[in-house]
């Protein structure tokens, strides 16, 4: 079964409106364990827009899954990670303007910096995803650099507008989770998934991990986070059944 993991940012994201103490992620991510989350994700950004240190450090302690902890290549998420020692790093690209993470990580960029960090988060027992655009060369050079998983990026199928360019997409993702799969490398997936379009995502070869955000806690706001929780699930369950 495909395992489910929220995003708890956006929870966040709404108590940094008001720089207040709720809502409290940490509550939100309990609830969704309860329901059936079956790890919870949280993002810690450069600069601290939703999910704070705080944060982090009581998500270890209070989760009863897997803690992912999104992270930008830099020292000083390196030197946190293995501070904090979440179960899993994903290791992301950030700028400091975009909305949310837009494109996947260059690994063949950052080889020579992945090759030393890599190892140090190991040594803590802590497993290493990459998040990558669906490629080929990406996918090389994440075997190279020594990391278990891959994310791979599913934005530009959810955001195709038309259909054939969404197949495209759907077929590119496909075939590069085989290719990873070859390469012993475990095969996660997320970002811009929602209750809509994550039937065929259902359907990637070797599938693991899903990693999703917005749409449950969007969805939270009207039947709550017991129930969106739930709802994906369930989900999740039909679409790999079918
Ligand atoms: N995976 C990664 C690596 C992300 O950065 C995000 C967004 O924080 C997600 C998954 C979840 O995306 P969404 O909020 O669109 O479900």
């Amino acid at each position: 079964m495909i395992r489910l993991h929220v995003n708890v940012d956006h929870i966040a994201t709404i108590r940094e409106a008001r720089k207040i103490s709720e809502p409290d992620p940490v509550i939100g991510a309990a609830i969704a364990e309860l329901a059936g989350a079956d790890g919870i994700t949280v993002h810690l950004r450069e600069d601290r827009r939703h999910i704070q240190e705080r944060d982090v450090n009581i998500l270890k302690e209070t989760v009863q899954t897997r803690l992912n902890l999104e992270i930008a290549a830099t020292e000083e998420m390196f030197e946190l990670a293995r501070k904090i020692q979440p179960e899993i790093v994903t290791i992301v690209p950030e700028k400091r303007e975009e909305i949310t993470t837009e494109g996947g990580l260059n690994v063949l960029e950052m080889k020579e910096l992945l090759q030393v960090q890599i190892p140090l988060l190991q040594e803590k027992q802590i497993e290493v995803s990459l998040f990558i655009d669906p490629e080929r060369e990406q996918v090389d050079a994440s075997h190279q650099v020594g990391a278990e998983a891959i994310e791979l990026h599913t934005g530009a199928y959810a955001n195709a507008k038309q259909s054939k360019n969404r197949e495209k997409n759907l077929q590119r993702l496909y075939e590069v989770a085989d290719y990873a799969h070859q390469h012993h490398l475990q095969v996660n997936a997320g970002h811009g998934l929602n209750y809509q379009n994550l039937p065929p995502i259902c359907k990637i070869p070797h599938l693991c991990e899903l990693n999703i955000g917005h749409s449950i806690i969007s969805r939270s706001v009207f039947v709550g986070l017991t129930k969106a929780v739930q709802e994906m699930k369930l989900l999740i369950q039909s679409a790999t059944n079918e």
